[in-house]
């Protein structure tokens, strides 16, 4: 464990964490905790947006903000990430994000981001609700050897891939649903504020 309270002696990835109330997903990584905003107790209850600086997030890192309390993901994509997404499409149920429930109207396609590096996704597994894990590696022992990065659910074993894609023959129906959100700079986002209304 490194002094930031990044686990990071045993994978090249790291994964970072911001948690307003409580601890937010069962990732399998340190969660630090990055003062980048603090809502009052009552805005959160009210669901108010969430403002988010993710200036620190690295390529592969993944940090976790609650919005409506629910745990809300931001992911740094790498860009043999965004090489590898399309790979994945026939693979998955929805590779385009033609199911309109799951994303706003200006989430598109493959990456299902306003910016292709950065994903912001509900951490909540589309099947009962359990929140997936990051799985990053490629081809671990456990994924298998088609596996290039994404989030595993232990509850029932459901797959997505690093857009929030879920995979076919699981029984998650629907890829991860995508915030509300909109970019306040180019490395501050606000959830639960549409793009084009900040
Ligand atoms: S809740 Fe995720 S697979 Fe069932």
């Amino acid at each position: 464990m490194s002094t930031d309270g990044v686990d990071n002696s045993k994978r090249r990835f790291l994964t970072a964490a911001t948690v307003a109330v409580g601890a937010v997903g069962t990732g399998f990584v340190a969660v630090p905790f990055l003062k980048s905003w603090s809502p009052s107790a009552k805005a959160l209850a009210a669901g108010a947006p969430v403002e988010v600086d993710f200036s620190k997030l690295q390529p592969g890192q993944l940090m976790r903000v609650l919005w409506q309390k629910k745990p809300i993901w931001i992911l740094n994509r790498t860009d043999k990430n965004l090489t590898d997404l399309p790979l994945l499409d026939d693979k998955l149920v929805d590779p385009n994000s033609e199911v309109a429930s799951q994303q706003p109207e200006y989430i598109k396609g493959t990456n299902r981001s306003l910016k292709d590096k950065y994903l912001v996704a509900i951490g909540i597994c589309t099947h009962l609700g359990c929140s997936p894990t990051y799985r990053p590696e490629v081809a671990p022992e456990d994924m298998g050897p088609d596996w290039l990065g994404g989030f595993y659910c232990p509850c029932h074993g459901s797959k997505f891939d690093l857009a929030g894609r879920v995979y076919k023959n699981v029984p998650a129906p629907t890829n991860l649903v995508i915030p509300p959100y909109s970019y306040l700079t180019d490395t501050t986002l606000i959830v639960g504020v549409d793009e084009g209304a900040a």
